[in-house]
């Protein structure tokens, strides 16, 4: 099988990744702190970075069983796991861990004002040679890159949930991107052993989470509407279409206030109210209920 243009498999061609050697991540929530992890399990010397100590020191305690896990279970190698807990810190030095690093992945909150002031003071502090990467899957670069004076370095890199186990990692360019931060951050995402989506051009959600957004506003019509219960359609998701997880249970793994400001984000980009999020998903979202990482979404966990 192969693609109308491209030869199937490695379709990027063989970027070499000798510029990077050094990862700061901003952000150490649910995905900073997969992919922080996942850059040093990787190899690199991994900085992950947040404005406070406790979120740093419960992301250091997950991460930490996670890996020690694997290592229990077989899944990887004690010498491996204990050398990438060596190559990752945990910081709130922003600036001491971005003075010298090689490519930044900022992984903090979805709101652009926030990201735009952010990537002012990445820009800032960071050297010429860095390159400065946005996880976010519906802000598109364009609207970050122009708060900083390399546009040309600025991109999307986005990873899926969970970052260490999920293999996609999309690569979105905006138009002044240039063909170098491309070849860097596709060679950076396959040196992370990911598999790398390339886009040509940007669209808020890019491939894979327009496909999922399809299935699940339908998901969240079917519910809203009163036709089936939140665990019906989950089931129908696993057990007729083979999906892992129902659409109910990934909001809640992804977490619904994440759901909730991804939405918004790219009704501000739209203007259409279509993009709005579901009444539903906005009752949750406004409780607090924001999935396993509450304790409580459209499911309840016990821990
Ligand atoms: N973090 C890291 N590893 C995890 C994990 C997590 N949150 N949850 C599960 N795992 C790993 C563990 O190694 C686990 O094994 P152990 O329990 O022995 O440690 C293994 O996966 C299997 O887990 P489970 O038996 O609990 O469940 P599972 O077989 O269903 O696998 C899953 C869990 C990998 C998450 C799987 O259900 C799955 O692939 N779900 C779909 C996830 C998905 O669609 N992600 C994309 C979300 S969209 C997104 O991320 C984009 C965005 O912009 C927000």
């Amino acid at each position: 099988m192969s693609g109308s243009e491209n030869s199937a498999g490695a379709a990027h061609g063989a970027a070499s990744l000798t510029n990077v050697r050094h990862v700061t991540v901003i952000g150490s929530g649910t995905m900073g702190s997969q992919i922080a992890m996942v850059s040093a399990l990787a190899g690199f010397e991994t900085a992950l970075v947040d404005i406070a100590q406790d979120p740093l020191e419960l992301a250091k305690d997950q991460l930490w069983k996670r890996v020690d896990r694997d290592v229990e279970k077989g899944r990887r190698d004690g010498g491996d796991v204990t050398a990438a807990k060596n190559r990752l810190t945990f910081t709130t030095d922003r600036d001491a861990a971005v003075a010298s690093t090689d490519l930044v992945i900022e992984a903090a909150v979805e709101d652009l004002a926030v990201k735009r002031s952010l990537f002012t003071s990445l820009d800032a502090v960071a050297p010429e040679r860095t390159v400065l990467v946005t996880n976010s899957s519906n802000i598109v670069s364009s609207r970050i890159a122009d708060a900083t004076g390399r546009p040309e370095k600025v991109c999307n890199m986005h990873f899926f949930n969970p970052a260490l186990i999920m293999e996609c990692v999309e690569v979105v360019p905006h138009p002044e991107t240039s063909a170098e931060t491309v070849d860097t951050v596709t060679a950076l995402a396959e040196a992370f052993g990911k598999s790398v989506v390339r886009l040509r051009r940007e669209i808020p959600g890019f491939v894979a989470n327009r496909l999922l957004n399809a299935i699940r506003r339908e998901a969240l019509s079917l519910h809203d509407e009163g036709i089936a219960d939140v665990e019906d359609i989950d089931r129908a998701a696993r057990t007729a279409l083979r999906h892992p997880m129902g659409p109910f249970e990934l909001m809640d793994l992804v977490g619904i206030d994440v759901v909730y400001l991804i939405r918004m984000a790219e009704y501000e980009q739209t203007g259409d109210p279509g993009s709005l999020p579901a009444e539903s998903v906005t009752r949750l979202y406004e409780k607090g209920k924001y999935g396993r990482k509450t304790g409580e979404g459209w499911y309840t966990y016990s821990t």
